[in-house]
């Protein structure tokens, strides 16, 4: 009598034993597959994203929106200094940062000779300093 009614608990037991540990394999398997292909992704996006990022900082991004690039070039004199001039004149330090994007707002003359830069008064100011930390890095 015990014994038929413990056997479809043990068969049952075992069953779902069997069943369990074979989705764990599977699981298992999923898993690592899962993690093979996040390593993947990973390897990817770490060979992407420095070339998608690094090129365009947020500072030359607004750069590129406003007109300094009419007046301005990375590495030569136009009507104004060239970005690397200016980045070897001014350490990149909170106090430059803060007084040459002030500089840009306000425009003006004199610290590179007697043509003055336009204003740009509608620059916000949290912008200027990203553009000058970003003319500032470029030694
Ligand atoms: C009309 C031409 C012109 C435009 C447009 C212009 N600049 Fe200038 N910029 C100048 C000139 C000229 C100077 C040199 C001013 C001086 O001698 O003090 C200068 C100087 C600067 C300096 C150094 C300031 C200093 O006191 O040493 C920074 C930084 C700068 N410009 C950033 C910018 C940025 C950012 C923009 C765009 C938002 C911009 N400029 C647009 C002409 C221009």
């Amino acid at each position: 009598m015990r014994k038929r009614f413990l056997a479809p608990f043990v068969l049952s037991a075992l069953f779902f034993a069997a069943c369990g540990g074979g989705q764990q394999n599977n699981s298992e398997q999923a898993n690592s597959s899962a993690t093979a292909g996040q390593e993947g992704a990973a390897v990817d996006s770490s060979m992407v994203s420095p070339g998608a990022n690094a090129p365009v900082p947020k500072g030359q991004a607004l750069i590129d929106e406003q007109d300094c690039k009419t007046c301005h070039k990375e590495d030569v004199k136009l009507v104004g200094p060239a970005y690397k001039d200016i980045a070897k004149k001014y350490e990149s330090n909170d106090k430059n940062i803060e007084t040459l994007a002030d500089k840009v707002i306000s425009g003006g003359s004199g610290n590179w000779g007697d043509v003055a830069m336009v204003p740009h008064p509608t620059l916000k100011k949290e912008d200027a300093r990203e553009m000058v930390k970003y003319i500032l890095s470029l030694k």
